[in-house]
Order: structure tokens, then C-alpha cells, then sequence
């Protein structure tokens, strides 16, 4: 301690701090803390300041000391908690509120923000309870009720919701999160119009309140107003960029625009998701690539080389590239394959304009060229090279891979990744070059394979693989993981625990079937590349997650893309389903979706995952329909009977053999498939080893055998539940399966493309 007076300093701080001038308190502070380190109101207020500044981690840390240096003071506890949720530290948040009561147990507002850690946190009862402790202390506050209003809603108490809400905006008329929660309220009443209505003062008070925006957009797409919906989901998406949620159903919505004319701002929309790591623009790939033809700055370039016009090559020079440089395009394809056959035309003949271009000595070496072929040798990447090449593209190729010493230009490597894998070529060194793109086609293409050749050996292994079929399948996914995967949309990445989605999902259901432990034990059987473990480890931080697979290639993927995504709680090991009997381990959940077909007596798969369940644990299984897969079946039979090889030279021949049915035939409906547009998807879809298929009798015949209860489907498509409920409204749970056969056989084009549902084994979890 200096004994200094500080109290003039901190007076122009503080003066400074509530007058919006951090960074002018900062240096007050920081002049205190350099005569006396330990001042505690000091390193207290600089902590808020860089709180304030974004510079989180330093900022925790000095309000953490502050706080030790003050142990009887609940203020800067309550400050310190405060800053702690704003970080997203739910746990040590509580923690510290909770002691800020105990040393001020009058203080309304830390009880207020203990409810909202609480609900944050999923325990809702408790959140609901510390509301109304500040309610009790501050009667009727307009911002606490609201917050009850809205923790009462999630646990399923609608009316009492209704009524704090209301409460709240009785009492204080313009605040637009009340109203925004009234809406939700009403809408979960059934009540879409009041709930519109509501929405629509929330984006009235405040005309940049995406989430409202994003809830308007719902509530008008439910009752029909498909153009006010985007208009509202174009609010949403703009007044809040980082709100994926409002990106995410915008690029879904777009995803089913159809064009007549070139539509700018749409296209501005496109691009800026295109770019959106946040977003999977998957859907929107094709529509995306139909807007981009119609592009008048594009379009006689996009002619030019569809038509194969022998001059095509000259649009690679460096003078004449911008025009096929589009931002579009070459956000497009860099990222998603796009499902379209025209524009797979002008792909294949773009990649020959610029070997040609090379070979007359025309390939530019500007920025831009080396742009646009990064971005198509990523799409090539993606497909996994399943468009064919005509024998003089062959032979050129050939001829620039193997230079002496194997030093390529940037630009002439790019164009060989369109054509070959590049980790491939031996002795192959990075070419010098800060080219941002180059940087994502290396890293993709070089680093990351040579990475899961790495974690490959790590991968332990939980049972032999004997049965022979699983082993032809194994060798399959070892040849072609399956599917590959690059984004985690963040709206399947946020909290989502397991007892919240059951009771989502199945509202009929009595809620004592559903408990679920807050920190399960979850098994994903056949996990493949992936994907479903990384969406179930991410939505559950406090699961404990296994994934299998018998490909040690698809677990490689696996383990690089969760790593890379932060996801320290899952574990990936190499397991045939068949033989898991010998495992000690218990599961609360399992998932296996897409897996049981391909096994060579799938409901024994299923008996053996079966008794890896305890009692009350909950299953979600994804089987092949008959009906759904008639196309592709035709498709199947169609290459079965013309007996293509499996390599990639028989995968594309299987293409082509496809794409030379009639439009409209049956076979040419595998096309619609997203797996038709890469090899291993050509495989997975119309050349497995072993594929069986299911209908719903079946379906029902097995889970009776196997003990278990059906608790319904989990549809992607709402429309689908509604259309079921109007048929059958004898059935509001929607859990008959003789009339979901019916249902299917009457609608055979409904979207299911596979049967994902539910079953639970009945019993009390111990
Ligand atoms: C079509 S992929 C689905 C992957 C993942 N479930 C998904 O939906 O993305 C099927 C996966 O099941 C795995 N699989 C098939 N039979 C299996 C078995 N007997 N034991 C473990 N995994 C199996 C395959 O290796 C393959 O990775």
C-alpha cells in the first residue's frame, strides 16, 4: 500500500468509464496501479474496462484478484459474476453469485442474474426460483418478469408465461424483449396471429432486434406468408451478421428461389453466405449457380465455355479473367459441391479451357487466375475427381505433374489439383506464395490428409473385425469415407442437451419417460466421418460420447474435424457393431443412422446396440425406406446389370450411365441425391456392398421383438407432421406405424428420404 490519496484519479476513472471512455479510464487506472500494483478498486475497475474493450481473458483475471483482495465485499462479486456469464463461465458465474448473496442476500439483482445463468444453464426450476426471489425484493420489476415470463415458456407452463409476461408489459410498454418473449408465448399457444403481432411491436421499438426479426420471419412462414417470411428473415439476417440462426434459414429459404432474371441483391445475400463459415450453404448450391448464369457480367463467359468454344482458353489471360472470376463462383465452389448438371458442364469444360490455356501458353499468373482455379481444384478436392477427363487432358496433365525437380507455379499446381490429388506427387514442396487461397487449397489438400494419415495410428481399436461382410463394408469406407464434411453450421453447434430435444421432439410424450441424465453416456455406432458425433459432443458439453466405425480412414477424418472444432468430449475407436457384446460400457443414448442397412443381419446389429442401452436410455435409429429409395434403387440395378467396377474409373462410368437416362425416368432420380456429385457419395448411394431397405411393418415387427417402444420420427421437413396430423388426427402423438405406412404409400414423394426415429427401452434408469 502506498497511502497515497487516490480518490481524485479514480473520481475522473469513474467519470470517464460511465461517460463511454474506456479507453481514457484505462490509463487512470493503469497510472494508479503503477504507484500501488494491489490497489483493489483499481484493478477492479481496469478489469471492467477491458471487459468492455473485448480483451476478455486479461479482464477476468484482474476482476478475479480485485475480488480476492476484497473477500467481504459482495459488489465486486457481483461485477466479477457478471463479466463471468458474458464470457460464456455459466458454472463458475453461479458460483460466484452465489456468493454475492450470501454476503448481500437483498441485493435483487444478483439473485435476478443467478436466474439467468440458471436458465443458460438448462436447470429451470432453479432459474425460475431465483426470479421470483427478485421479485420478491423488487416487486413487478418489468425485466425480471419478463425473464420468468421466458423460463416459464421453456419449461412448458404457457399460461403462467403469458401472465408474466403481459405483467412485464404492463409495466414498462417498450421493452422489446418482453414483447419479443410474447410472441414466442402466444406462438406456443397456437395463437400465430397475436403472436405476429407481437413480434412486430418488438422490431417496432427496436427496428434492429434481429432475434425478433428471425421469430417474425417463422411466425409468418407457418401461416403462409412466404414473402413476408424472407423479407423478415433478410431483417434478421442484416441487423444482425453474427446471428447465424437468421443466416442459416435465409440461405435455406434461398435455397429454393427460383430465378427468371439476374436479382442483385439476392446475389449480394449469396455471396455474403457463401462466405459465412457459421453457415452450411449447401442447399443453396444449386440455386446459387442458376442466379450466377444469370449474371449479364457473366453469362457470355459462362457460354463461351459451356459451348466449348475453342478460343475458350483465352479467358485465362490476365487481362480478360475478371469476367469468370466471380466472387459467386468462386465462393461456390470452393465449398460446396453444386448439384446441377449444366453447371457441371461448364466446370469440366472451364478446368480443359485452362489446361488448354497452359498449353498454348496463355494461363495468366495473375491474382486472379490463380484465384479462380484454387477455388475449382477445391471443388474438384470435394468431389474426389469423379468428372471425367478426355484423354488429351490425360496426357497433358501428366505431362506438367511430373516436372524435374517438381517445381510448379502456384497457379500450374492449382491446375494440376484439378486433376489429380496433390498430396499424392512425391517430393511435392509448397511453392512460395501468400496467396490466401493457394494457403486453403494447401492446407486442404496437403496438410489436412497428411494430419489424418497421422491420427490414424492412434486410433485404438475395440473389437476384431470377422464377419465378412463387415469387412467388405469396411473396405469400402476405407477406400471412400463417407460423407465429407467441412462446416458445423453454428445452429447445430450450440447447447442443445439431450432431455431439452426429447422434450422438443416428442411433446406428447409424458416427460418422466424422457429424463436424461445432464452428463450422458452416448454411443455413436457407424460415425463414419463424423458429423452426427461432432453435432452430439457439441450440443452436449457435459455428454460423454463414443464414436465407432469399422474404417479407420473415416475415424481419421473424424478425429481431425472434432479436434479442430475444440470437442474434448468425445473419443473415436475402431469397433465392428456385431461384435460389441463384449463391451463393459453402458449407454444412455445411442445413434446409428445409416449404418444397420449395411450390415449383414442389421436387427442383430440392432439387438447388440440394444442391450448396450440401459433401462429408460433412449435410441435414435436412421434405416433406408423402400418406398423413399425406389430411384435410387432403379439407379442401382441399372449399374448393378452393366457391372461398372467399384474404382473410380467404374464410379464414373456409373455417372455417366445415369445421366444418359431420359429425364424424368426413374433411375436419373438418383441425380437429386447430393451423394450423385463426389465419388464416395456415387458409391454410398447406388454401388454399396450391401444395402437393405425397410418398410414400416418391418420397422414395427423389429422394435416389437427387440422389447423397445417407438416414440416417433424425427422429420426435416414440419410440413410432413402436419400432413400426417390432418390424415390420421386420430394420432396427435403421430406414433402409428401401420398408419405411417399408409401415409407413405400414399404420398411416396414425402422427403423421407430415410426413417430417423426414436425407440426407448423400457425400465427405470437406476
Ligand atoms: C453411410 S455411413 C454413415 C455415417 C454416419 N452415421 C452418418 O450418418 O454420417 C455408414 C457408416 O457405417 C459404418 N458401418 C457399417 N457397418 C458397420 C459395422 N458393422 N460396425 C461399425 N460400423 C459400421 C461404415 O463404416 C460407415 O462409416
Amino acid at each position: 500500500m502506498s497511502g497515497e490519496d487516490f480518490q481524485p484519479l479514480l473520481a475522473q476513472a469513474s467519470a470517464e468509464l460511465q461517460a463511454g471512455r474506456p479507453d481514457a479510464a484505462e490509463r487512470a487506472y493503469r497510472e494508479v496501479l503503477a504507484r500501488d500494483a494491489n490497489h483493489p478498486v483499481a484493478l477492479h475497475f481496469l478489469g471492467l474496462c477491458l471487459m468492455q474493450t473485448g480483451r476478455t481473458q486479461d479482464g477476468l483475471a484482474l476482476l478475479a484478484r480485485s475480488v480476492e483482495l476484497l473477500p467481504g465485499k459482495a459488489k465486486p462479486r457481483h461485477n466479477y459474476a457478471v463479466s463471468l456469464l458474458q464470457a460464456g463461465h455459466l458454472e463458475a458465474a453461479e458460483r460466484e453469485l452465489l456468493e454475492a448473496i450470501r454476503l448481500e442476500p437483498e441485493n435483487a439483482a444478483s439473485h435476478h442474474y443467478l436466474g439467468m445463468v440458471r436458465q443458460r444453464l438448462g436447470r429451470l426450476d432453479a432459474a425460475a426460483g431465483a426470479y421470483r426471489a427478485a421479485l420478491e425484493r423488487l416487486p413487478d420489476d418489468p425485466f425480471v418478469a419478463s425473464n420468468l415470463g421466458y423460463c416459464l415458456l421453456e419449461q412448458g407452463k404457457i399460461e403462467a408465461a403469458l401472465e408474466w409476461l403481459r405483467r412485464s408489459i404492463a409495466r414498462e410498454p417498450r421493452n422489446a424483449t418482453a414483447h419479443n418473449n410474447l410472441g414466442s408465448a402466444l406462438n406456443a399457444a397456437g395463437d400465430v396471429g397475436s403472436a405476429t403481432a407481437s413480434y412486430r411491436k418488438a422490431v417496432e421499438i427496436e427496428p434492429a432486434y434481429a432475434v425478433a426479426w428471425y421469430n417474425l420471419a417463422l411466425a409468418l412462414r407457418e401461416s403462409g406468408d412466404d414473402e413476408g417470411a424472407l423479407a423478415a428473415l433478410r431483417a434478421a439476417a442484416h441487423s444482425g451478421p453474427g446471428f447465424a440462426p437468421a443466416w442459416q434459414a435465409l440461405a435455406d429459404a434461398l435455397a429454393h428461389a427460383e430465378y427468371a432474371t439476374w436479382d442483385a441483391r439476392a446475389a449480394d445475400d449469396v455471396a455474403r453466405i457463401l462466405r459465412n463459415p457459421a453457415v452450411d450453404a449447401g442447399a443453396l448450391a444449386h440455386s446459387a449457380a442458376r442466379l450466377l448464369m444469370l449474371d449479364p457480367g457473366f453469362g457470355p463467359a459462362f457460354r463461351a465455355i459451356v459451348e466449348g468454344d475453342v478460343r475458350a482458353g483465352e479467358w485465362f489471360s490476365d487481362d480478360r479473367i475478371g469476367a469468370l472470376a466471380h466472387p459467386i463462383l468462386l465462393a461456390l465452389i470452393e465449398d460446396a459441391l453444386v448439384p446441377d448438371p449444366l453447371f457441371e458442364i461448364f466446370l469440366r469444360s472451364l478446368r480443359r479451357s485452362a489446361l488448354r490455356a497452359w498449353s498454348a501458353g496463355m494461363l495468366g499468373e495473375s491474382a486472379r487466375v490463380l484465384e479462380l482455379l484454387c477455388a475449382l481444384a477445391q471443388q474438384c478436392f470435394l468431389n474426389e475427381y469423379v468428372w471425367p477427363e478426355r484423354p488429351d487432358e490425360a496426357a497433358d496433365v501428366e505431362g506438367i505433374a511430373a516436372p524435374a525437380g517438381n517445381v510448379l507455379s502456384p497457379t500450374v499446381l492449382a491446375l494440376v489439383a484439378a486433376y489429380r490429388p496433390i498430396a499424392r506427387i512425391a517430393g511435392l514442396a509448397r511453392p512460395d506464395t501468400s496467396s490466401d487461397a493457394f494457403g486453403r487449397l494447401w492446407r486442404r489438400q496437403v496438410e489436412e490428409p497428411a494430419e489424418e494419415a497421422r491420427l490414424r495410428a492412434e486410433i485404438p481399436a475395440l473389437t476384431p473385425i470377422a464377419d465378412r461382410i463387415s469387412r467388405a463394408v469396411q473396405e469400402q469406407y476405407e477406400r471412400n469415407p463417407y460423407p465429407r464434411w467441412h462446416r458445423l453450421p453454428q445452429t447445430l453447434a450450440a447447447a442443445y442437451p439431450l432431455a431439452r430435444a426429447l422434450r422438443t421432439l416428442f411433446p406428447q410424450v409424458d416427460a418422466t419417460r424422457l429424463r436424461a441424465p445432464e452428463s450422458p453416456a452416448v454411443l455413436v455406432a457407424g460415425c463414419g466421418t463424423g458429423y452426427q458425433a461432432a453435432v452430439t459432443a457439441a450440443r452436449n458439453p457435459a455428454g460423454r460420447i463414443l464414436a465407432i466405425d469399422l474404417s479407420r480412414t473415416s475415424l481419421a477424418y473424424a478425429m481431425r474435424r472434432c479436434r479442430k472444432l475444440g470437442l474434448r468430449n468425445v473419443r473415436f475407436a475402431q469397433a465392428d457393431i456385431l461384435a460389441l457384446d463384449a463391451l463393459a460400457e453402458r449407454f444412455d443414448w445411442i445413434e446409428c443412422s445409416g449404418v444397420l442397412h449395411h450390415l449383414r443381419d442389421p436387427i442383430a446389429g440392432w439387438r447388440v446396440l440394444t442391450a448396450l442401452l440401459v433401462p429408460g436410455g433412449v435410441m435414435k435409429i436412421g434405416l433406408y425406406s423402400e418406398i423413399a429409395r425406389r430411384g435410387v434403387v432403379a439407379a442401382r440395378e441399372l449399374v448393378a446389370r452393366e457391372g461398372v467396377g467399384s474404382d473410380l474409373d467404374g464410379i464414373r462410368k456409373a455417372r455417366q450411365l445415369i445421366l444418359d437416362q431420359p429425364e424424368g425416368s426413374a433411375a436419373r432420380a438418383a441425380t437429386l441425391s447430393a451423394d450423385f456429385w463426389s465419388a464416395s457419395g456415387m458409391r454410398d448411394l447406388v454401388m454399396h456392398v450391401e444395402e437393405h431397405r425397410f418398410g414400416t411393418e418391418q420397422l414395427a415387427a423389429a422394435i416389437g421383438e427387440l422389447g423397445l417402444e417407438f416414440l416417433g420420427f424425427e422429420l426435416e421437413d414440419p410440413e410432413v407432421a402436419r400432413a400426417y396430423r390432418a390424415r390420421f388426427p386420430g394420432d396427435p402423438a403421430a406414433i402409428s406405424l401401420e398408419n405411417w405406412g399408409r401415409f407413405e404409400a400414399e404420398n411416396p414423394a414425402v422427403s423421407v428420404r430415410m426413417y430417423q426415429f426414436w425407440v426407448r427401452k423400457p425400465g427405470e434408469r437406476l
